[in-house]
């Protein structure tokens, strides 16, 4: 594909999403289905939750789960209840982490982590001079898995996940009747692409579904666009945070 291709493909990706995007606020309390007198006017009942969020908050600086990002999932979870979790991409685990104390909030719940830890498998789909590729070759993916084992056992969150090391594909039987899904997988087209595909039809109606990294590009090509198109015919959109980088969608 030539250039001027890939500038057009990514201008139509960006103008789809926008339009889509747009119909969507940034996340507030506003936007949760149910229970929202619990969090009226952005303040917690529970001065506990409060304190359980500023203390993960404070542990995820720097990490790949941004504030907001924590804090959606957080609110998301806790107060529409949402125990069955599934996360595609758990790498070292920045974003397991909300859900996770989420889940121990409620006092219920299970998370599956799902992730292949494989440089082979997170380079696939990606062209090999692109900078994603080479970044996700070299990385020592047996001390990214100890270091969110490690974190497991230090936040004592073991007993409600399931660690699944697989790829997206293999670990698919795994999981059923999702109520939260973070799809934060495969960077590459038909990567991103299938874990939707595989993903959504999984997560009952009225269930949530977090993409993440959706404005990622790999050698120009913004490889995340294709996976929008199973949410699209399925859910409708409720938020993005990050500029859009991040989308919030409801099953129908
Ligand atoms: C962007 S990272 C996830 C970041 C993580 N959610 C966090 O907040 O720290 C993407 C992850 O997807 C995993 N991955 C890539 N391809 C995969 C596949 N086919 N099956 C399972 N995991 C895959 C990679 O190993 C990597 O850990």
């Amino acid at each position: 594909m030539n250039l001027n291709n890939v500038l057009r493909q990514f201008t139509i990706a960006l103008c789809l999403l926008h339009v889509n995007v747009h119909c969507a606020n940034s996340w507030s309390l506003e936007h949760l289905a149910s229970d929202k007198k619990l969090a009226a006017s952005g303040s917690y009942n529970n001065p506990e939750l409060a304190r359980k969020m500023e203390t993960v908050f404070q542990h995820l600086k720097n990490s790949w789960c941004s504030q907001e990002k924590a804090k959606l999932i957080m609110e998301i979870i806790i107060f529409e209840r949402l125990t069955m979790c599934v996360e595609v991409g758990t790498f070292m685990g920045s974003s397991a982490l909300p859900i996770l104390v989420s889940l121990e909030y409620l006092k219920n719940g299970h998370a599956y982590l799902i992730d292949a830890w494989s440089n082979q498998e997170a380079v696939k789909g990606l062209s090999p001079d692109d900078q994603n590729a080479i970044w996700w070759s070299t990385l020592d993916m047996n001390a990214i898995k100890n270091h969110l084992l490690h974190m497991l056992g230090h936040w004592h969150l073991d007993s409600y996940c399931t660690v699944i090391h697989e790829t997206s594909e293999q670990a698919v039987s795994h999981v059923d009747s999702i109520d939260f899904l973070h799809l934060d997988g495969n960077f590459s087209k038909d990567g991103a692409h299938l874990d939707s595909k595989l993903y959504v039809p999984k997560v009952r109606s009225g269930g949530y579904i977090l993409l993440s990294n959706v404005l990622v590009t790999a050698n120009q090509e913004p490889t995340k666009m294709k996976a929008l198109w199973p949410l699209f015919e399925t859910c409708d959109i409720v938020s993005e945070i990050e500029n859009g980088n991040v989308l919030l969608f409801r099953k129908k």
